[in-house]
């Protein structure tokens, strides 16, 4: 149950992972962009997971199709601004959205800096328009190798200031994060808060490396971290956060059923760990479904489902007084 006396904080949310299926039809027709389909339900199996994917990589090219239609700036800062008016209808009160700039900016060959300056405004309009908070995330998307992570942190450190943190997001059994040492080193220097996702396609060992080379503070997912005893000490000695979503840890098979989902031996080990969405429009979810649905089906107590609740605004990327001024 989602307690309406605490901020309701999702902290995992990928904007270009949420653009709404009547926005890819819409804009698919402007840019002629050969959808597969010509109305939203046959459209549907190809934007959103209808059962489940055999890996992540699959899970992530049902993403694909709504970076394709984003044809200019302009589309870039609308799916921005509904990705603001979808978290005020899921009851959000405060969002961290992460993006990745060389995704949304491939097919067309937008301006990277340009995409990045399109989603903030979209953002803000967002929300001044709809009365709630948030905060963006730029991704390095390691699918698409170093070369072209080094292209979108150069766009995301151009407007570093309405960054909050930096995120390595895509095929993390393809593309281990050593590769990406340097790139989290001028993060770092540039003061950005570091989340990773890690510990969901690959094993513990993806976890350690986020921490201790890439300067991790939170993890995207990192299920894998009930395999090593060692790491679950550490991240509860030391706060990292686990920023868990549970319905996208089974669609993308990472776990088999959500019975089997560790998020309970986290919070039982005093591990931090909140409850997030991921892809709500690609997953076909929405956070209240976490909260209601996917939680109490993980074996989560009414008091575990609080305390995740808690962690969200605990672990979320604001100042003590922004998280006051929340609620
Ligand atoms: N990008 C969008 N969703 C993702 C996920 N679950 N893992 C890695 N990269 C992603
Ligand atoms: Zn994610």
């Amino acid at each position: 149950m989602i307690l309406p006396q605490l901020p309701l904080t999702d902290i995992h949310r990928h904007l270009d992972g949420n653009i709404r299926a009547s926005t890819i039809l819409d804009l698919g027709r402007a840019f002629n962009c050969g959808l597969p389909a010509n109305d939203i339900e046959s459209l549907r199996p190809h934007v959103q997971v209808m059962s489940n994917e055999p890996d992540l990589v699959s899970f992530l090219q049902k993403l694909d199709w709504g970076v394709k239609v984003l044809g200019d700036l302009e589309a870039c800062r609308r799916v921005a601004y509904e990705n603001i008016e979808d978290a005020l209808r899921a009851g959000i009160d405060y969002t961290e959205l992460r993006f990745s700039p060389g995704y949304m900016a491939m097919t067309h060959q937008l301006p990277i800096p340009g995409v990045v300056e399109a989603v903030i405004d979209g953002v803000q309009a967002g929300c001044r328009d709809f009365g709630i908070s948030a905060k963006l995330i730029g991704i390095m998307s390691r699918t698409f190798g170093e070369h072209a992570c080094e292209q979108e942190l150069a766009g995301i450190l151009a407007h570093r200031d309405q960054i909050v943190a930096i995120d390595l997001a895509g095929d993390e059994l393809g593309f281990p994060g050593d590769r990406f040492l340097t790139h989290f080193q001028r993060a770092r220097d540039a003061g950005l808060h570091i989340t990773v996702h890690a510990g969901e396609a690959a094993g513990p060992e993806s976890i350690w490396q986020a921490i201790q080379q890439l300067g991790a503070e939170r993890i995207g997912h990192g299920v894998k971290a009930v395999q090593d005893p060692a790491l679950m000490d550490y991240l509860a000695e030391h706060g990292i956060g686990i920023e868990s979503c549970l319905t996208s840890n089974i669609q993308t098979s990472t776990v088999a059923d959500l019975a089997q989902h560790p998020l309970k031996k986290f919070l039982q080990h005093g591990v931090m760990a909140s409850l997030n969405t991921d892809d709500p429009a690609v997953q076909g979810i929405e956070l209240a479904h976490e909260y209601e649905v996917a939680a109490p089906a993980a074996g989560l107590a009414a008091a575990e489902i609080r305390q995740a609740q808690e962690n969200g605004l605990y672990m979320a990327f604001l100042s003590v007084d922004e998280k006051r001024a929340l609620k």
